[in-house]
């Protein structure tokens, strides 16, 4: 059964080598929410992002996705970790956007878009396609169907990689700074299919600068500095009230 809960992030930790990333994150994520993550670099954002679709292993704490921890197994108290091959399970009803779009050059948006279903999910021909035009076409990419990624714009390159994540259906899509790689005019529609994605009901955890983007849309935001949160609540009340010295600092660059 789905529970209210889609994320749940319970003292997270995570370093590299010597370095002390996360240091203990807290906080939840309800589904159908759109929660904004926000904070300077190298505060340790990315890294929890990849830490929810276990492209990063967490070191200490509990993180889960729908109820079930994330990379691990609990038995009598005690955490093993899973396979791969459960892993790679676990990963694909969660979708992942990024700054960069990396699709695959020899591919088609079409090609993009299809591929997943049937690689990952033994899908057929037919049904992946049918979904892919049914995407693109979401996304505004129906005449483009047949375009290669060199032969889009950024902002179109950016929605062919949010359809892509979109045909493994998954039950939640992180977005990591999904704008910031783009010129400023192929900003919006980009942000209009995330728009329209949220409507939709899709819980989504979005990194960005964007901040009209989080006060419009987002339903909570956290401020993050140096691997913890330093504020949450509501991104109208966070933004426009920030209530800690860090989060003023930093705002009053952004905004
Ligand atoms: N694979 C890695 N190995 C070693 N250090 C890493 C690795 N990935 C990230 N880091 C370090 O972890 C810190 C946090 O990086 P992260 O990418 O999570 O920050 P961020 O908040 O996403 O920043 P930005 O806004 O610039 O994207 C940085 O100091 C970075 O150098
Ligand atoms: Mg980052």
């Amino acid at each position: 059964m789905t529970g209210q809960t889609m994320v749940k992030a319970e003292g997270v930790h995570k370093s590299y080598g010597a370095a002390h990333i996360l240091r203990g994150i807290d906080l939840e994520v309800q589904n159908g929410e759109v929660f904004c993550l926000v904070g300077p670099s190298g505060s340790g954002k990315s890294t929890f992002l990849r830490c929810i679709n276990h492209l990063e292993r967490v070191d200490g704490g509990r993180l889960s996705v729908d109820g079930q921890l994330v990379g691990y197994r609990e038995k009598n108290g005690k955490l093993y970790e899973l396979k791969d091959s459960e892993v790679a399970v676990q990963r694909r009803d969660i979708g992942m956007v990024f700054q960069r779009f990396n699709l695959f050059p020899h591919m088609t948006a079409l090609g993009n878009v299809m591929e997943a279903p049937i690689q990952v999910k033994g899908e057929s021909k037919a049904v992946a396609r049918e979904r892919a035009e049914r995407l693109l076409d979401r996304v505004g990419l129906g005449d483009k169907m047949g375009n290669y990624p060199s032969q889009l714009s950024g902002g179109q390159q950016q929605r062919v990689a949010i359809a892509r994540a979109l045909a493994m259906e998954p039950k939640l899509m992180l977005f990591d700074e999904p704008t910031s790689a783009l010129d400023p005019e192929l900003v919006g529609d980009v942000l209009d299919v995330m728009r329209d994605l949220a409507e939709s009901g899709m819980t989504m955890i979005v990194v960005t600068h964007e901040m009209g983007f989080a006060r419009e849309v987002g339903d909570s935001l956290v401020f993050m500095d140096g691997g913890v949160v330093v504020e949450s609540g509501n991104p109208r009340d966070v933004l426009g009230n920030p209530q800690h010295d860090r989060t003023k600092a930093f705002l009053s660059k952004v905004l």
